[in-house]
């Protein structure tokens, strides 16, 4: 631990689950866990670190299972970031309760205290400080962000009651019974964490927030309507970077000066090629004449040739996008080549290192 942090500290600790396998985000989660995918010019926790801390947080505990070296090759101490970080690994991923309560042995808090627990892969510009609060006045014993989304028959629903109380936890269903849902951030009294079992594979969501609610434990929830995205899929994870672009949700830890791009340190744009809609260049990487690029992230190195269109799309590290190929909502691995005359649309994906030869391909539809 670094000196800036002490047990006496009245500063808010922090879980930070990270251990998911980001299969859904594969092929670009199989070299790089998705909290440490570049987003915005800097890995996607960066922006969650930054924020954590601009309300208080100054300790937080990593959650690690899948490649979780990785992290502490990225973050270190976090004295970088003003902040003490540490990391608790599990041998084998123990779901998010079992990995909550795994790293809470890390946490100097006593038993009343809150901590907050956050999902490795969202993005939120709600208020943590008025959760918390919310939370610390009603003595609950734990405080859901809930989000309000337009079509929430895509996810599970969380109702409440008029005070706030949460009363179920209901699956997906095509006729939800509110258009609330489980946002992935917690305010936990860190007794409750002490109640999950220790050592075994548990979710928090299909397991400990039922049980609780069943036995009559007060879990409130905190419902917004700030900006919220789970990056999880191809297509959120670049809307996110786009979205920190675009200025869409502000970030304290955004490398430079954005507009409609952010071009990272020593890429090449020619000044005929079009780039708009919050894309992120790279470092290194070059868009050649009379490209086009809406709405992507090129990752370090890769090469846009001339005449190429890039739309809602990731091109990744070292990866080469030949003269005239089209892609529109497709994932590029590290280093594969999509010769010229391609088109890539609608989910499509190229694994890395693989070479698609010119022409090869006109459609491919998500599978
Ligand atoms: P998919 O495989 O694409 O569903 O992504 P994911 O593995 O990230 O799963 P999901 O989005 O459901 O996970 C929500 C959050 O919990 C993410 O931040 C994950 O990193 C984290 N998480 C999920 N399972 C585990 C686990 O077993 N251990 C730890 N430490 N974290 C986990």
């Amino acid at each position: 631990m670094t000196d800036s942090y002490s047990p006496e500290s009245a500063h808010l600790e922090a879980i930070l689950l990270v251990g998911g396998q980001g299969t859904r985000l594969r092929p670009l989660t199989l070299s790089t866990p998705k909290p440490l995918l570049p987003t915005a010019g800097v890995p996607f926790l960066a922006h969650q670190l930054a924020r954590a801390r601009s309300f208080g947080v100054r300790h937080i505990v990593f959650a690690t299972s899948y490649r979780a070296s990785m992290f502490a090759e990225v973050f270190g101490d976090g004295s970088a970031f003003g902040l003490t970080l540490e990391y608790m690994t599990e041998d084998s991923p123990l779901g998010t309760g079992g990995a909550i309560r795994n790293a809470a042995q890390a946490l100097a808090c006593g038993p009343d205290a809150p901590v907050l627990v956050l999902n490795g892969d969202i993005l939120s510009g709600h208020d943590i400080s008025e959760q918390v609060d919310l939370h610390v006045s009603r003595g609950a014993a734990v405080t859901l962000h809930l989000t309000e989304v337009d079509d929430p028959s895509r996810f599970g629903c969380v109702p409440t009651d008029e005070d706030g109380r949460v009363t179920a936890f209901l699956e997906k269903t095509p006729h939800p019974v509110t258009n609330r849902i489980n946002a992935g951030c917690y305010v936990f009294q860190r007794s409750a964490i002490d109640t999950i079992p220790a050592g075994q594979v548990v979710s928090v969501e299909r397991e400990t927030f039922p049980g609780m609610i069943a036995s009559g434990e007060l879990v409130l929830g905190y419902a917004d309507r700030s900006y919220w995205l789970d990056v999880g899929t191809p297509a959120a994870f670049v809307q996110g970077s786009c979205d920190l672009v675009m200025g869409r949700l502000a970030s304290p830890a955004l490398p430079g000066p954005c507009g409609e791009y952010l071009a990272l340190e020593d890429s090449k744009v020619s000044p005929s090629a079009k780039i708009s809609g919050g894309t992120v260049v790279g470092a290194r990487a070059v868009v050649e004449s009379d490209a086009s690029v809406r709405g992507s992230v090129l990752d370090a190195g890769c090469v846009v040739e001339s005449g190429a269109t890039v739309v809602d799309s990731v091109v990744g590290a070292g990866a080469r996008v030949s003269s005239g190929a089209v892609l529109r909502n497709a994932v590029i691995g590290d280093g594969a080549v999509v010769g010229s005359g391609n088109e890539l649309l609608a989910g499509a994906r190229v694994w890395p290192g693989v070479r698609l030869p010119a022409g090869a391909v006109r459609f491919s539809s998500d599978v």
